[in-house]
């Protein structure tokens, strides 16, 4: 049966809370001698090929100048065991603190970038930085994902999507609608 909603007024600056799609990532990132991790929600997938994700990292982050200079990063994709991780990461610096060995978490080798894949991620997507355009205006890099891993098993991974005020949603329940599909590629 359909649902009428009552609804409120909502303030526009809270808009995000229903749209912020998740999941939450890790972004991993590699300058010189020294790796980073951040937490990150506000990413959006711009094409299939080549492969593009957008995202939006504030330039007050440690990781907006590794990524900037190094031109590339990893996007690591945590399932719900990691969510501790995911909210200390996401509330320390990485300026002065090494998130890898505080958070004890691997560092993986990657096929192309130098970036660090982060190990006990379901999924690791290596990305070089394709268009700076809108980093001065909005912090939003456009990355072109260059080489990707994911678990095999399972195929639906539990993932975090964030609801905001430090309340995380777990991915779960699945609906089959593929027959209803005219583009069997979506
Ligand atoms: C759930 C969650 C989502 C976040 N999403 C983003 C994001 O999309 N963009 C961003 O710039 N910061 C985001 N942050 C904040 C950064 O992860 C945080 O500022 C972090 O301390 C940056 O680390 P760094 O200074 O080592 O780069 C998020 C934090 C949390 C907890």
């Amino acid at each position: 049966m359909r649902r009428v909603y009552k609804k409120a007024d909502l303030p526009v600056a809270e808009i995000r809370r229903f749209l912020e799609p998740g999941p939450i990532v890790l972004v991993s990132s590699r300058w010189k001698n020294h790796t980073n991790i951040m937490t990150m929600g506000w990413h959006t997938v711009m094409e299939f090929s080549p492969s593009l994700i957008g995202c939006m990292i504030t330039a007050a982050n440690h990781s907006y100048e590794m990524i900037r200079k190094s031109g590339e990063c990893v996007i690591n994709i945590p399932t719900v065991h990691l969510v501790e991780e995911i909210v200390g990461i996401g509330n320390t610096t990485g300026a002065h603190l090494d998130k890898f060995r505080k958070f004890g978490l691997t560092e993986e080798e990657g096929n192309i970038v130098k970036a660090p894949l982060i190990k006990e991620c379901y999924a690791n997507y290596e990305c070089r930085v394709a268009d700076t355009q809108l980093l001065k205006g909005y912090n939003f890099f456009i990355l072109e994902v260059v080489s990707a891993r994911a678990a095999v098993y399972p195929k639906y991974p539990k993932t975090v999507h964030y609801r905001g005020e430090g309340i995380f949603m777990v991915s779960g329940k699945h609906i089959n609608l593929r027959k209803k599909f005219k583009n069997q590629n979506l």
